[in-house]
């Protein structure tokens, strides 16, 4: 265990990692470890898995969410400061779709206000913000290793990495009970330590993360130059980043039409996601309802996911886009 998490520490270019159960787990004792409590803000985005906000409410606080840049579909930090209260905590972008959020705003905005900076990179295995590993930017961040990520483990696991020792530390006592030694425990914690097995796994396959990182890239490419006549509105990369394209992510007006279509072809879209967080009935119950994000919810109607994985091969590539082109 301790083997793994000093190898994804360094593939992430940060201090330390403390591996725990899940991505969820993850950002529950980071946002715990930096002292996020009942009656609390947090600042993110509703253009997530609902696991990004979870967290903020299951320790009392109250997430705040802002809208997103229509070009990276993460968190636009110009909403970000009107945003802010005498009750804010802590910001929590996510590297939505392996696109790191705009990192050196917000690190701005959250040292002039006092602010923790939390990455929920869930999706952001190995992906780069102006030359820096996401995992080593913020306070602290958060990673999933569900089997499906771009590190999949063969169950459920995640890690928090980071480089400041005291924070990691209250992470560390966290995931096992609060434990000082064997059978004392200075405070109520959790049991959410990594599975030992889920980490060997993980350990085995981290060596192979850069080779399938650049396929995804490349297949991006393939995708980006062949649907370049299309409608459709393919992915932006920010010029600043290195995108791992966990999902390949298009827009387009007819995206139900276009879903059909692909699924009538054997094809395996997604749509992520289809509902803003404000507007899931978990939410609307405490109170969003007023809440409008006019650029998350236009997102949210037009946003379809093409199949992405290091082993596609460029004849099923072509196949995907031969079926956007008959859609469009
Ligand atoms: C953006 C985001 N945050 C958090 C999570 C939660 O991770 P997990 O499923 O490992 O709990 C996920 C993945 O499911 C995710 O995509």
């Amino acid at each position: 265990m301790a083997d793994f998490e000093r190898a994804f520490a360094s593939a992430v270019g940060a201090q330390s990692a403390v591996g725990v159960a899940s991505g969820t787990a993850a950002l529950q004792l980071a946002l715990l470890a930096v002292g996020v409590s009942p009656g609390d803000e947090v600042i993110t985005t509703a253009h997530t898995f609902i696991a990004t906000a979870e967290p903020i409410s299951q320790c009392g606080a109250k997430p705040v969410f802002v809208d997103i840049d229509p070009s990276t579909y993460n968190i636009d930090p110009n909403l970000v400061e009107d945003a802010i209260s005498p009750r804010t905590k802590a910001i929590m972008p996510v590297h939505l779709y392996g696109q790191p959020a705009d990192m050196s705003a917000l690190r701005e905005i959250a040292t002039r206000h006092g602010l923790w900076l939390i990455e929920d990179a869930a999706q952001a295995h190995a992906a780069e913000y102006e030359g820096k590993r996401c995992g080593s930017i913020g306070d602290l961040a958060c990673f999933s290793f569900y089997p499906g990520k771009n590190l999949g483990a063969y169950g459920d696991a995640g890690a928090v990495s980071g480089n400041d020792e005291t924070l990691l530390a209250r992470v560390r006592k966290l995931r096992d009970h609060g434990r000082t030694t064997k059978y004392e425990h200075d405070e109520l914690g959790f049991g959410e330590r990594i599975d030992a097995l889920q980490a060997a796994i993980l350990g085995a396959k981290l060596p192979h993360l850069e080779s399938w990182t650049e396929a995804r890239r490349a297949h991006a490419g393939v995708y980006d130059a062949l649907l370049a006549d299309t409608d459709v509105i393919t992915p932006f990369q920010s010029p600043n980043v290195r995108h791992v394209y966990h999902l390949y992510v298009i827009r387009s007006r007819a995206r139900d039409a276009l879903l059909v279509q692909l699924k009538s072809k054997g094809i395996g879209g997604g749509i992520h996601y289809p509902i803003p967080l404000h507007r899931q009935p978990a939410y609307l119950k405490q109170g969003y309802g007023d809440l409008s994000l006019p650029v998350t919810e236009q997102i949210a109607n037009e946003v379809i996911s093409l199949p992405m994985y290091p082993e596609l091969t460029r004849d099923q590539l072509e196949y995907v886009v031969e079926a956007v082109y008959e859609a469009s």
